[in-house]
């Protein structure tokens, strides 16, 4: 019989039709054979049916989570029993301990690298360089990751070739918009068991997250309110029909905030005290530092606690904050990180990409890489042909027309 790890996980393969096709491929021709993969990803269903589909491909595989709350003991427990996967991810574990299982992977002194927000190549360039020569390269999985690794190439600091899986758009139109915004949304929404139509809902941040969570929460009828610093995207979310305030503002009409920045200090001490009593806050960028929490810490006069909700009483009034101010759709004790479908598309582009960067890194000088553009299409075509979709092709005219530069008025 199966444990409620491969329960999970089988349940999420039957919904990753591309992930499917590709380990079909890779079961036959062994294209990993020879590489060791170190990751750093959330240890969930989907992420398993990734790791088994790269060690179909002939990898030995080394995980641990990148996130102190978002392991599934469950399936980590099943991805140690798959051959040539070795998983150290435990839930709610302490810092010390999340490094020493960061550790443990990089023991394994491994070829290629997938992170998803950087520490596992934070830790390679700062603690254990002797690793660094025999490293052909990595993939990055998220926004942040990306931010981190530009500004470490930009100070000339990235000593291999990374993928930005992230910018590729069939990550972020998909992922980014489509899995963040339901997938927090749901968090909030099972966590809470508060109604959003109605509500004034605060999205902190208009990028590709943004956009998607203000979009769901507009769709079960909340009056949303987007802050921005980029005016552009300020602008973009006033014609996208949602309101636009700074933070001080929304701070005393919201009912629910969710922060999507990827920086530091969006909901700070200059923010709770306009707040109204009963307000629910949470986050869905990578990292725990959206949220002042130290502020609410010291400023608390009372504290109630419950499953994935902190409640500060502050000056009498409440103010509740979930999953510790962590990513918010995998942190909370029921949130299952992002639909099956969207992962499929961007552990399909971690598969393809590790294979490139196994076969090409070697050739390739430290620095921030695109995804080739041929992989992006391919797990586009991939899906479609798993919807059975047709779509149209150009004619040779057509072809021509654009390529062209002298047909005119
Ligand atoms: N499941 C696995 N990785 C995830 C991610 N980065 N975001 C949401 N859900 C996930």
């Amino acid at each position: 019989m199966l444990n409620t790890g491969e329960l999970k996980m089988s349940w999420a393969r039957q919904y990753m039709p591309v992930l499917g096709a590709i380990r079909k491929r890779f079961e036959a021709q062994k294209p990993l054979s020879g590489t060791r993969i170190g990751m750093a990803l959330h240890v969930e269903a989907k992420t398993a049916v990734l790791v088994e589909t790269l060690a179909a491909g002939g990898a030995e595989v080394y995980i641990t989570g990148c996130n102190p709350l978002s392991t599934q003991d469950d399936v980590a427990e099943a991805l140690n029993s798959v051959k040539n996967v070795h998983c150290y991810a435990k839930r709610a574990c302490s810092v010390d301990e999340y490094y020493d299982a960061i550790d443990r992977v990089l023991d394994s002194n491994p070829t290629v690298t997938i992170d998803d927000g950087m520490d596992l190549i934070h830790r390679i360039h700062t603690k254990r360089r002797e690793l660094l020569d025999n490293i052909v390269g990595g993939c990055e999985e998220t926004t942040t990751g990306i931010h981190r690794l530009r500004s470490m190439a930009a100070e000339g600091k990235l000593e291999f070739p990374v993928i930005a899986v992230n910018d590729t758009p069939m990550k972020r139109h998909f992922d980014n918009v489509h899995g963040t915004g339901e997938s927090a949304l749901s968090a909030v929404m099972i966590t809470t068991n508060t109604l959003i139509g109605g509500k004034w809902f605060v999205v902190a941040g208009y990028g590709f997250c943004g956009h998607g969570l203000a979009k769901m929460a507009h769709g079960l009828g909340a009056k949303v309110i987007v802050t921005e610093v980029d005016p552009r995207r300020a602008l973009e979310a006033h014609m996208d029909g949602y309101y636009v305030m700074t933070m001080e503002e929304a701070a005393k009409i919201g009912d629910i905030f969710v922060t999507t920045t990827g920086n530091t200090s969006i909901i700070t001490g200059d923010h709770f005290p306009l707040m109204k009593d009963g307000v629910i806050l949470s986050n869905a960028g990578h990292f725990n530092v959206e949220i002042d929490i130290p502020w609410l810490e010291e400023h608390k006069e009372g504290m109630e606690k419950r499953d994935g909700i902190d409640t500060y009483i502050i000056k009498g009034k409440k103010i509740s904050v979930l999953a510790e101010g962590r990513l918010v759709n995998l942190s909370v004790p029921k949130g299952m990180g992002h639909p099956v479908e969207v992962m499929d598309l961007s552990f399909a582009l971690q598969a393809l990409c590790s294979e490139y960067i196994k076969n090409e890194g070697p050739k390739l000088s430290g620095g921030v890489y695109e995804v080739p553009n041929d992989i992006d299409v391919s797990v586009a075509k991939l899906k479609l042909s798993s919807l059975g979709v047709e779509i149209d092709k150009l004619s040779e005219y057509q072809e021509k027309y654009m390529t062209s530069w002298d047909i005119g008025t």
